[in-house]
């Protein structure tokens, strides 16, 4: 049963599909029907009420067993266990043809670090998947270690279900650093040798976790402006699962995020067209994700536009500053 029904044209946000999402209505639980579910409850219990190979895309971040308010930690052996009835059920419910995108950092264990990608691997390669890529999302800002180096990446490893299966460049090519560059010799001496849509964006990607603007620059102690930035504490930026959905799906096909917290991938997957499903455990999580939901769909929400290039500090900045007392006379 839907919950909630809202009758409003997109037509003020970056990027948006405005054609497509004209009447949002969000569904409680999965209906074959309708575009959008925001389910509560623990994903093992709402799997059992998707059908078989009924999803395109999976992209989700998995809780990474680190005690965060949401999660109990245990060891990292029982972690991967429990996690795999769950990998079994997202199988299932995955199309031929369809893309699991699974964005994990590390677990940490008296300072000892176990990638979590790494140990996820197997797992996924024993239900019968295919790596495509283990993309590193690069960030610029996070806690500083004072024992090891300080972590600024991610990874999101990308398999696929059979060998069909869908990649659309063309949607997130990036500008090229040198289009003016030619062919040096054969046939083509002397055109262009670049794509006039832009260049593969690689398997880095540089996403903005949290967001220095130019103008907050001069601000001293305000450290996180990321526009989208919720209560959650481990959101990731909208802008990270467009580039999936938009490459690895067609529009009116579901993604499905099983560990949607504040519904950033459903936000995504929304202002593209596509249909989404989300399930969380936690109703405070739940509830920001469907009001950011409602606010896309009026054109309140802000987002981080995809592609916005970040910020270089030009070095006249105040915070870019050497301070005095650092300065030997
Ligand atoms: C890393 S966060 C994901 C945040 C999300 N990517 C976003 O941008 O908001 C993991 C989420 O999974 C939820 N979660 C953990 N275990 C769950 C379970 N068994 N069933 C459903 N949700 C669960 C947590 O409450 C948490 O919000």
């Amino acid at each position: 049963m839907p919950d909630s029904k809202i009758d409003t044209k997109i037509d003020s946000q970056t990027n948006s599909n405005t054609d497509s999402l004209t009447d949002l209505e969000i569904s409680e639980s999965f209906q074959p029907e309708t575009k959008l579910v925001l389910a509560l409850g623990d994903v093992q219990e709402i799997l059992t009420t998707i059908p078989d190979r009924t999803i395109s895309l999976i992209v989700t971040s998995p809780p990474y067993n680190l005690g965060k308010a949401y999660e109990a930690k245990v060891s990292i052996q029982d972690y991967l266990q429990s996690q795999l009835p769950i990998l079994r059920e997202l199988y299932r419910v995955l199309k031929d043809g369809g893309s699991i995108c699974w964005q994990v950092g590390n677990y940490v264990h008296k300072g000892e670090v176990f990638p979590l990608d790494i140990l996820y691997y197997d797992l996924f390669k024993q239900l019968g998947l295919s790596l495509r890529n283990r993309i590193i999302w690069h960030f610029a800002h996070g806690l500083h270690a004072s024992k090891r180096f300080s972590g600024r990446y991610e990874t999101i490893l990308w398999f696929t279900k059979g060998d069909h299966y869908t990649f659309n460049l063309d949607p997130v090519r990036i500008p090229s650093k040198y289009p003016g560059k030619l062919h040096y010799k054969g046939k083509n001496k002397g055109k262009p040798s670049g794509n006039p849509q832009g260049k593969n964006p690689s398997d880095l990607w540089e996403i903005l976790a949290k967001e220095w603007e130019k103008e907050i620059w001069s601000i001293p102690n305000v450290k996180s402006n990321h526009p989208e930035k919720t209560i959650h504490p481990c959101q990731y930026p909208v802008e990270l699962v467009e580039r999936c959905v938009l490459a690895l799906t067609l529009e009116d096909e579901w993604v499905f995020d099983p560990f949607a917290g504040v519904g950033s991938a459903l936000v995504a997957a929304v202002k593209h067209g596509r249909r989404a499903i989300g399930c969380e455990k936690e109703p405070e999580y739940l509830e920001i994700a469907k009001q950011r939901l409602i606010d896309y769909s009026e054109g309140k929400l802000k987002l981080r536009p995809m592609g916005k290039p970040i910020y270089q500090p030009t070095g006249r900045e105040k915070v870019t500053q050497i301070p005095e007392s650092w300065i030997q006379s």
